[in-house]
């Protein structure tokens, strides 16, 4: 909550007379009020895979995926965040920023950062309310961060009597929870 223009819902206008712009959203009643307040997203679905394939001995194929939903929910949206990466050992270290992909015609932009070493979250969004006042919509930016630990599943498969031709050994480490999470931004900001 720090850094919270907390005085802005006071400031903007109440009247509702005002014609909707073209540009409006229509964003869901009480998307604002839920915004300044006790914010929390959602995440669910958060899954980790990390493949590591030897075609031969001496040659690797390797490849790590995140992903999980983000449900802002002022807004009742959810947005998908994936990544995909070939930096081994862990693929993930925390320092790309990827970006989630929402519906069209959405408001948000999210990004995030993930690290598989110490099991950091970054995430960083941006959403617009309309619903005060569709003439001065509202902008919010939050950051959020935790540090998430999830039960693994490993496989492994090593080929006894490798030939050219087939795969010699695999590594396949899997990760995740169906649960949904509640994540407080540590910091807000709206903009009117
Ligand atoms: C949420 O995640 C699931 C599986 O990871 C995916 O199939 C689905 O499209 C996602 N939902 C949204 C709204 O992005
Ligand atoms: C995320 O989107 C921004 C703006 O479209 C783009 O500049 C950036 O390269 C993207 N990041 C990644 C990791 O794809
Ligand atoms: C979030 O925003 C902060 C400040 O602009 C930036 O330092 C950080 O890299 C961003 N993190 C993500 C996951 O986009
Ligand atoms: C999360 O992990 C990072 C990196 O290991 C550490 O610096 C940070 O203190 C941890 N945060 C919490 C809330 O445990």
């Amino acid at each position: 909550m720090r850094n919270f223009i907390g005085t802005l819902a006071a400031a903007l206008p109440l009247a509702a007379a005002a014609p909707y712009g073209l540009n409006s959203r229509d964003s869901p009643a009480g998307c604002s009020s839920k915004s300044f307040g006790d914010f929390a997203w959602a995440i669910s679905n958060f899954n980790y895979h990390a493949s590591y394939v030897f075609s031969t001995p001496a040659h690797q194929i390797d490849s790590g995926t995140v992903g999980f939903n983000l449900t802002n929910t002022a807004l009742s949206e959810t947005v998908a965040c994936t990544a995909y990466s070939l930096q081994l050992q862990d693929y993930f270290y925390g320092n790309i920023n990827y970006n989630c992909t929402a519906a069209e015609g959405s408001s948000t932009s999210t990004t995030f950062s993930y690290s598989r070493p110490s099991g950091q979250l970054n995430i960083n969004q941006t959403w617009t309310c309309d619903d005060e006042d569709p003439q001065y919509p509202i902008t919010f930016t939050a950051y959020g961060t935790v540090n998430l630990t999830f039960p693994c599943d490993t496989w492994t498969y090593q080929n006894p009597d490798w030939q050219p031709g087939q795969t010699y050994s695999i590594l396949d480490i899997t990760c995740g929870s169906p649960f949904t999470l509640p994540l407080v931004p540590y910091e807000k900001t709206a903009i009117a």
